[in-house]
């Protein structure tokens, strides 16, 4: 999975033969330390996506080990009819949209053909929406594709999901939307933000339409989304949302497989596995430059019930 990702950057960066692609790779190094450092904080995330070296070092780290965490929390029975019935898609902060990438590869082997014919219409609204065009385009354009062929019209948007929801243009479509997602995105927010997030789900509680799914997943390290989580799975209190899970204890998705298909372009070659203490990710307990082995993290998943 890791070929199409690496090709594509390769064609975007205009390099060209294996020693050239070696040297590409190794000077992502310094940017991809930039990026894992923005990460290190149990406060609000601080990381810089604006140049495309950023974001190739996020396709890289990032991108497939977070594809698989949305397909792991939409077990069977929590997604039952979702796969037929879906046919708009809100994704808050999803930036490169690994989530997206995530659900189609769910998607693709559970929806009947007759469901498949109307067009997708998947709407990607994160206040670096323009930054992340670089990104998201190899994903919509290069990588989608490979696992998804009916067409998709996507609307990326410039949205702050911390502004009113209820005074934006996209009411009306907030309320023909079967799947709302946040994933690893609340984290760049501190705390007091997350009350007008708190105003905005109680106003998505009501128009949300009958059947339709909101899950929100962010690693396990930002206590202050930990309390937003706990506050969302308390909202069946009031009726209209069911709590199909809402676990406090840490999911942990297991990368191996993922991690043991990375290419020795990268591993060996670029040695852009070694992170800043010299330690390889293949040694017990190394951190590296990519991923850990387990992936912790939060998410609670709410069905609308009730009209
Ligand atoms: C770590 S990236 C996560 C990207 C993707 N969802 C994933 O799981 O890999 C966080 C994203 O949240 C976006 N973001 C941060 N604050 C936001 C806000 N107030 N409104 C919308 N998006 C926001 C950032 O631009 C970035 O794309």
């Amino acid at each position: 999975m890791y070929e199409p990702i690496l090709n594509s950057l390769y064609a975007r960066f205009s390099v060209k033969g294996r020693a050239q692609q070696i040297r590409f790779l190794q000077g992502l190094i310094p940017p991809m330390k930039a990026l894992h450092g923005g990460y290190q904080t149990s406060n609000v995330v601080s990381a810089a996506y604006g140049s495309e070296e950023a974001q190739a070092c996020y396709m890289l780290r990032y991108f497939l080990p977070y594809s698989e965490l949305l397909p792991s929390v939409l077990k069977p029975g929590i997604a039952t009819g979702l796969a037929d019935s879906v046919q708009q898609l809100m994704f808050f902060g999803p930036g490169p949209a690994p989530e997206l990438y995530g659900f189609f590869r769910w998607l693709a082997p559970r929806r009947t053909r007759i469901a498949a014919r109307p067009r997708l219409n998947v709407h990607l609204l994160d206040i670096a929406s323009n930054d992340w065009s670089f990104a998201r385009d190899i994903c919509t354009e290069e990588l989608i594709p490979t696992v998804w062929s009916t067409p998709v019209s996507y609307h990326p948007r410039t949205f702050d999901y911390t502004t009113k929801w209820a005074e934006s243009r996209l009411t009306g479509i907030f309320a023909r939307t079967q799947l709302f997602v946040f994933q690893n995105c609340l984290n760049e927010v501190s705390a007091s933000a997350h009350e007008h997030v708190k105003a905005n789900l109680k106003w998505l509680e009501e128009v949300m339409p009958l059947g339709s799914l909101l899950v929100i997943i962010d690693r396990d390290k930002y206590p202050s989304v930990i309390e937003l989580l706990k506050w969302v799975k308390g909202r069946v209190a009031y009726g209209y949302l069911e709590c199909l899970v809402g676990r406090e204890e840490v999911f942990r998705h297991n990368a191996v497989p993922l991690i043991n298909t990375i290419p020795a372009i990268i591993t060996t070659d670029a040695g852009l596995l070694i992170d800043s203490a010299g330690g390889y990710i293949n040694r017990p307990g190394g951190s590296g430059l990519f991923l850990q082995r387990e992936i912790g993290y939060h998410a609670v998943v709410m069905r609308k019930v009730r009209t």
